[in-house]
C-alpha cells in the first residue's frame, strides 16, 4: 500500500491558501521524510509560478516520486515533462454531467482521448496515472471501459476520484471490487469530503483492493477538502493492520507544519492530531488513564505512535486523581484535605470560564498548602519592541535571571514572535514553544487579550501558563515568563 499526497495541489485549492515557494519546497521535503511514496507537486500548465515550483521540487531529487497534474492535452503533458517529473497524472471527466457541461465530448471521444493521452504520456515518462474525473457519478459499465482503455494504453495506475464526495463506503467497496477484478492495473482512490466520508471511503477502497490512497495533510482541499493523511494512515495501520510506509510518529509535527503554513488551525477535537485527541479531564477518565492508558484511549493508537502527547487537563470535570498526579509530577504532595480544597478551587475557576493552566494549579496548590511557590527564576525588567510595515519586527528584553541581569534581542515574524524569541534567548533551560493561543476577551480594538501557551523542555515535559492584558505582546511575554518560572520551580524541586 502506498500513499500519494496531494497537499501541494489540493491544499492550494483550499480557498484562501497559497503557500510560498520556500514553503512548498519544505512541505515536499517533509512529506518525503515521513515516507510518502508520491507527491503531486502541482499543475504546471496552470501558471508560470506553478511550473517553476514543480520543476524546483523535481530538481531536488527527493526520495519520493514527484508527479505533475495535467488535463488530457498534449500541451499540458509537455509542460509536466519539461519540469522533469517522475510521473504525469492525466485526468478527463467521464460522468455525463461533467462531460456535457465542461469538455462537451461524447463518450466515444473521451475513450479516444484517453487512449491517445495515456500513450503520449508513456512515450515521454515512465509513470502515468490516469484519472476518470467524477468516476463515482459515471455509469459503471462505461467507467470500466474507460479504465480498460487507459490500462491497455499503458497507464501504470488508474485513479478513481469521488470528485464531489457523494459516495458511501458500501458503494465504494462494490465499485473498487469490480474495477480490481475487471481492469488489469493497480487502483488508486481520491476522495472528497463533502459529506464527511472521505476517510471512510478511502479506507474502504483499500479493503476492497485499492493499492494506493490519495490524501492531504489536515484534509486540505477544495470545498470540504480531501481525505486526511493522519486519519487515513492510522486507520489503515492500527485498525486494518496495513503497512503504509509512513513514519507515523511524524504525523503530528507534519500536521502542525501545514497548519502554520496554511493558516488553517487544527480543531482541538480533530482525530489523531487535535489537541484533545489524547487529553483527559473528567475524573473517571483521567483516573482510568492513570491506571492504564487503554481504558479511555484506543490502545491500538497511542500518542507516541503519532508523535503527540497524553495530557491531563484541568477543568470543571477534573478529579482528585488527575490533580494529585499532576502535583506529584511537580514534587508537590498535598494531604487529602488539601487535595479536596485544590480540586474545589480549580472547578470553581473553570465554572467561572477561566482556562486553568499548569501554572495556575501550582499557584493554587502552593497557596493552599502555605509552602510558597519557590520564587521566580526570571523577573522581566524591560522590554522594547520595534515593528512597522518597513522594519523587521525586533524585540529587546532585560531580565533578572536567577538574580543576574541579562539582555537579549531577537527579530521575529511579528512583534510577539520577536519578544518570545528574545526571552528564550536568556533562558538557561532549553525549551520550545508548543502551543500559543490568543483570545480577545471583549470584542473591541481595546479588548483585553488572554494568551495561553505551552512550552516543552528537553525531557519532553510540557508546562502551560497564561498572561493577559490590553497589550498582546506584554500578555504573551507574561505567559512565557510564567511558564519558564514554573519549569524552573519544578526543576529545583527535583534536585532537592
Ligand atoms: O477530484 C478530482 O476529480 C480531482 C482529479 C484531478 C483527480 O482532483
Ligand atoms: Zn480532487
Amino acid at each position: 500500500m502506498t500513499v500519494f499526497d496531494t497537499t501541494l495541489r489540493d491544499g492550494e485549492q483550499t480557498p484562501g491558501i497559497s503557500f510560498t515557494f520556500a514553503q512548498k519546497l519544505e512541505i515536499a521535503r517533509q512529506l518525503t521524510s515521513i515516507g510518502v511514496y508520491a507527491i503531486e507537486a502541482g499543475f504546471p500548465a496552470s501558471s508560470e509560478g506553478e511550473r517553476e515550483t514543480v520543476k524546483a521540487i523535481a530538481d531536488q531529487r527527493l526520495d519520493a516520486v514527484i508527479c505533475g497534474l495535467a488535463r488530457s492535452r498534449k500541451e499540458d503533458v509537455d509542460v509536466c515533462i519539461d519540469c522533469d517529473v517522475d510521473m504525469v497524472h492525466v485526468f478527463i471527466p467521464t460522468s455525463e454531467v461533467q462531460r456535457v457541461h465542461t469538455i462537451k465530448k461524447t463518450p466515444e471521444e473521451v475513450l479516444d482521448i484517453t487512449r491517445e493521452i495515456v500513450s503520449y504520456v508513456r512515450d515521454h515518462c515512465e509513470l502515468c496515472m490516469f484519472s476518470a474525473m467524477d468516476a463515482t457519478r459515471t455509469d459503471t459499465e462505461y467507467l470500466i471501459e474507460v479504465f480498460r482503455a487507459a490500462a491497455d494504453a499503458g497507464a501504470t495506475i488508474i485513479n478513481v476520484p469521488d470528485t464531489v464526495g457523494v459516495y458511501t463506503p458500501t458503494a465504494m467497496k462494490n465499485l473498487i471490487t469490480r474495477i480490481v477484478s475487471e481492469v488489469n492495473c493497480p487502483v488508486d482512490v481520491h476522495c472528497h469530503n463533502d459529506f464527511g466520508l472521505a476517510v471512510a471511503n478511502t479506507t474502504t477502497a483499500v479493503e476492497a483492493g485499492a493499492s494506493q490512497v490519495q490524501v492531504t495533510v489536515n484534509g486540505l482541499g477544495e470545498r470540504a477538502g480531501n481525505a486526511d493523511i493522519s486519519q487515513t494512515v492510522m486507520i489503515l495501520e492500527s485498525i486494518y493492520g496495513v503497512k503504509t510506509g509512513i513514519k507515523t510518529a511524524s504525523l503530528y509535527e507534519t500536521s502542525r507544519l501545514i497548519s502554520r503554513y496554511s493558516g488553517i488551525g487544527v480543531l482541538p477535537i480533530q482525530p489523531v492530531v487535535g489537541d484533545n485527541a489524547f487529553s483527559h479531564e473528567s475524573g473517571i477518565h483521567s483516573h482510568g488513564v492513570i491506571a492504564c492508558a487503554a481504558t479511555f484511549e484506543p490502545g491500538i493508537m497511542t500518542p507516541e505512535m503519532v508523535g503527540h502527547r497524553r495530557r491531563l487537563t484541568l477543568g470543571k470535570h477534573v478529579g482528585r486523581h488527575a490533580v494529585r498526579q499532576m502535583l506529584t509530577d511537580a514534587h508537590i504532595n498535598p494531604s487529602e484535605i488539601e487535595i479536596d480544597r485544590i480540586v474545589e478551587k480549580v472547578k470553581f475557576m473553570s465554572v467561572k470560564g477561566k482556562k486553568v493552566t499548569d501554572a495556575d494549579l501550582y499557584e493554587i496548590a502552593t497557596t493552599i498548602m502555605g509552602i510558597g511557590n519557590g520564587g521566580r527564576a526570571i523577573e522581566l525588567q524591560d522590554i522594547a519592541i520595534m515593528t512597522g510595515n518597513h522594519v523587521i519586527p525586533t524585540a529587546s528584553v532585560k531580565a533578572l535571571v536567577n538574580g543576574k541581569e541579562l539582555v537579549c534581542s531577537s527579530t521575529g515574524n511579528g512583534p510577539v514572535d520577536a519578544a518570545l524569541k528574545a526571552i528564550l534567548g536568556i533562558v538557561p533551560a532549553k525549551v520550545q514553544l508548543k502551543e500559543f493561543n490568543i483570545e480577545a476577551i471583549s470584542g473591541g480594538s481595546d479588548a483585553i487579550g488572554h494568551v495561553n501557551i505551552a512550552i516543552e523542555d528537553d525531557h519532553g515535559h510540557v508546562f502551560s501558563a497564561s498572561g493577559s492584558g490590553d497589550d498582546i505582546v506584554l500578555a504573551s511575554t507574561e505567559a512565557m515568563i510564567n511558564a519558564i518560572n514554573l519549569l524552573q520551580r519544578i526543576r529545583q524541586a527535583e534536585t532537592k
